[in-house]
């Protein structure tokens, strides 16, 4: 499984509406002690990178948010090499200046998942910091090339990630703002959470679908409307991606590197260096 080709220091996982990122990819099936990641992982070069992509639902959208092996996703994609995951994801808007098409970089989230695996660490004392789930480089690096592309992004905002799979009532929805609430998802975590046990930068680059059902007039989320915004955005989307992995940096140190620095792992993935 992991010839030298399969190394890719960077990782893509695709949400809803985007199965497919890379052009000339090898193909890799990968096992870990989680089980199957979503998907075979395909490996390709990006301006002089090599970079990992995995469609979080699968590419034939198998999996529903609350059924993602989120633990095999994060640790397969660490065992081809990644360092640093970007992770693009439909969200509602919370907002009303937040109309479908919209891109935020969120800086913060509120958990609302239940049940989810939430840890790779499930014996001995191992607590990340989580004060700041997302990466300042990636994330400034994703406004900055998102600039370049003329496309209006929001920096900063709190994504709140619910179990789903329903859509919000409006009570929650109005609850969730109340609460300091930009956008609403239902994959965001545990995948930022995981990134960081494993020690990898984490960027989430949102692209708002619908506003959400509190936002004053709105009729309500369907399915139909998020995935046909998603789609009618796919392309910016993919090409703010492919610039936005060409401009990581190539050998990252900022605190997303050092989240395990000195923790006890208990027989962990810190042996897969
Ligand atoms: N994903 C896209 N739009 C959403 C919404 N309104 N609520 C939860 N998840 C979403």
């Amino acid at each position: 499984m992991t010839g030298l080709n399969a190394t890719a220091g960077i990782a893509v996982i695709g949400g809803s509406g985007l199965y497919a990122l890379l052009d000339d990819a090898e193909e890799y099936s990968v096992d870990t002690p989680f089980g199957s990641p979503s998907d075979p992982i395909t490996v390709a070069s990006v301006s002089d990178r090599r970079v990992a992509f995995l469609p979080r639902h699968g590419r034939d959208h198998r999996y529903p948010p609350h059924k993602i092996p989120y633990r095999a996703n994060l640790w397969a994609l660490r065992a081809l090499g990644a360092r640093q995951v970007v992770a693009p994801c439909a969200v509602g808007g919370l907002r009303p200046e937040l109309g479908a098409g919209s891109f935020v970089v969120p800086d913060q989230l509120i958990d609302r998942t239940s049940g989810r695996a939430q840890t790779f660490y499930d014996s001995g004392a191992v607590h990340v910091n989580f004060a700041n789930p997302y990466c300042p480089v990636g994330r400034r690096t994703a406004v900055e090339r998102a600039g370049a592309h003329g496309i209006d992004i929001t920096d900063g905002g709190t994504m709140i990630v619910v179990e789903g799979p329903r859509f919000s009532t409006r009570a929650e929805s109005r609850w969730y703002a109340s609460m300091g609430g930009t956008t609403v998802n239902m994959t965001g975590y545990p995948e930022a959470v995981l990134a960081r046990e494993l020690a990898l930068c984490y960027t989430a680059i949102a692209l708002v679908t619908d506003l959400d059902a509190g936002v004053e007039g709105e009729h309500g989320v369907t399915q139909e409307e998020v995935f046909r915004v998603f789609g009618e955005n796919t392309e910016r989307m993919r090409g703010l991606l492919l610039d936005v992995v060409a401009a990581l940096p190539a050998r990252p140190d900022c605190a997303c590197q050092h989240a395990l620095d000195g923790l006890k792992l208990p027989g962990s993935p810190s042996t897969m260096d």
